[in-house]
């Protein structure tokens, strides 16, 4: 039972919008209640109390639907299934059925390899070559691509330029990611605010690193790669572990920040993420709990305790929840686990009593009715594709990123520019008064050949520092 005191007039109609000021949080938010049936009391330890006792569980609270372009995202049956080497079909992610609202967080949680980042790839439309997936996702309603600066996807592996510093980084990407009516200095502004709120300012003139050059430290660059994708202030925020390699204090400053702007801007974030600290998970709102590809729990984060609870699943209360139920739904190690009435029941086993108890919950038809609702309502239409960079700036602002990638990569000029001075002067030494006559013709083609040949190979060189552009490339145009 909550008690939730709020300004609301006695006799408000079902359905009116009234805001409401929970006591325990001291945020205020605007909701909708349906058909709710409340006991209004005078209690007898607090007389002058009047307040309205409210079950939690009775009332159905909807956040209002992108009149404000808010974006919010369904997927009903969802399954994804991949291709391997002989051909046969795995299932990697089996029937689910979820939402994420504007103005909330949706944390994916499971124990690695259990489809997180499949999920989130279903829903961004970046699934592989190789992956098939059945089942509807839509976007406030309707089947509709996400405009440009639309969405954003902080992909789990970091693909950044290693020469380039941080402000760097982020400044080249504003550039060519904001539009053109703003100038250089409101560009850079915001780049510099970004990588403030992410904490970074000490090593703004850092350089990335990568293979072989030591740079920023792990949780830093995942840090980056969150700046990156949240320039352009997107309405819908796609996060693969955005705290892993971060410290429990960074990760609890890096995921506040991230939900005040979600909370600021109506901003719908769907992030998974590995082991959070009971503080980060607090700042969750739903849960979606996943284990071997299927739905354990999907509902309020503050309920999951509740809910495994309410199936014999107890554990210490003085322990960070995340770190329990997590231990529970891991089947790559095999611990037996305490349930209530049968004693130890293997892991298997507890997955698919979770399983079996949320598909016959209350949480479950909750969410399908929450599905089915945001299906009907559909919301306010998503903005065209927002305006950015011209195709001249683009090419301009690439140019010089790749000018000053290549001028501080070694091995793509310098190292051969020392590599041809060598070889000019020993060819040139060998072949030096090789003379005009008819026999200096055979040196002479045997020169011009070990030249064409060795300027061939010295191109596969620069192959390498290719690939990793090409991976830069790959994750830039997924975002445009
Ligand atoms: N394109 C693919 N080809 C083959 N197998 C795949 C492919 N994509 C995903 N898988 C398999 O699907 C399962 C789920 O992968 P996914 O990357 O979604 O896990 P995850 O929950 O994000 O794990 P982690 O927490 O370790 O990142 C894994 O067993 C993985 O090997
Ligand atoms: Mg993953």
């Amino acid at each position: 039972m909550s008690t939730l005191q709020h300004s609301m007039e006695p006799n408000v109609g079902a359905s009116q919008l009234i805001n409401l000021d929970s006591s325990d949080s001291h945020t205020e938010t605007k909701i909708k209640i349906h058909s709710v049936e409340v006991e209004t009391s005078t209690s007898p330890i607090l007389p002058e109390f009047h307040g309205v006792m409210v079950d939690h569980e009775d009332i159905r609270v909807e956040p209002l639907l992108n009149d404000d372009g808010g974006i919010s995202v369904t997927w009903e049956d969802l399954w994804v299934t991949v291709s391997d080497i002989k051909g046969r079909r795995k299932r990697i992610v089996q029937g689910l059925t979820g939402y994420a609202h504007p103005g909330e967080v949706l944390a994916v949680m499971g124990p690695s390899g259990c489809g997180k980042t499949t999920l989130l790839d279903a829903l961004a439309g970046r699934l592989g070559a190789n992956t098939r997936h059945t089942g509807d996702i839509l976007i406030n309603g309707r089947k509709q691509a996400l405009a440009y600066g639309t969405s954003a996807y902080v992909t789990q592996d970091e693909t950044l330029i290693a020469t380039l510093t941080v402000i760097e980084a982020v400044y080249y990407s504003a550039q060519f990611q904001l539009p053109n009516s703003m100038s250089k200095s409101e560009k850079k502004e915001i780049a510099e605010i970004t990588i403030q709120e992410m904490g970074l300012h000490d090593c703004m003139n850092t350089r990335i690193g990568g293979w072989g050059t030591k740079g920023l430290s792990g949780g830093q660059r995942r840090r980056v790669s969150i700046c990156i994708e949240i320039l352009t202030r997107p309405k819908l925020l796609f996060l693969d572990e955005p705290t892993s390699g971060l410290d429990s204090a960074a990760s609890y400053y890096v995921m506040s920040r991230i939900t005040q702007l979600e909370q600021r801007e109506g901003r719908t974030i769907i992030a998974a993420i590995h082991q959070p600290s009971s503080e980060v998970f607090e700042l969750f709102d739903n849960l979606c709990l996943l284990s071997l590809g299927r739905v354990v729990y999907f509902g309020p984060a503050s309920a999951t305790n509740e809910f495994f609870t309410s199936n014999g699943f107890i554990y210490p209360t003085l322990r960070n929840p995340s770190d329990q139920f997590l231990r529970m739904i891991n089947t790559d190690f095999n611990e037996d686990i305490e349930h209530g009435s049968t004693g130890k029941v293997a892991k298997e086993e507890v997955i698919n009593i979770l399983v079996t108890s949320y598909n016959s919950s209350d949480s479950h038809q909750r969410v399908k009715r929450q599905v089915s609702d945001i299906c009907r309502k559909g919301g306010g239409s998503l903005e065209t594709s927002r305006s950015h960079a011209s195709f001249f700036t683009q090419c301009l602002v690439l140019t010089k990123r790749s000018s000053v990638n290549m001028s501080r990569d070694v091995g793509y000029y310098w190292l051969r520019l020392a590599i041809y001075v060598t070889l000019a002067v020993s060819l040139g030494t060998l072949y030096y008064d090789v003379g005009t006559s008819y026999s200096s013709i055979q040196p002479r083609g045997a020169l011009l050949m070990f030249i064409a040949s060795f300027l061939t190979f010295m191109a596969i060189g620069g192959f390498p520092s290719f690939v990793e552009d090409m991976k830069v490339f790959e994750v830039e145009s997924c975002s445009v």
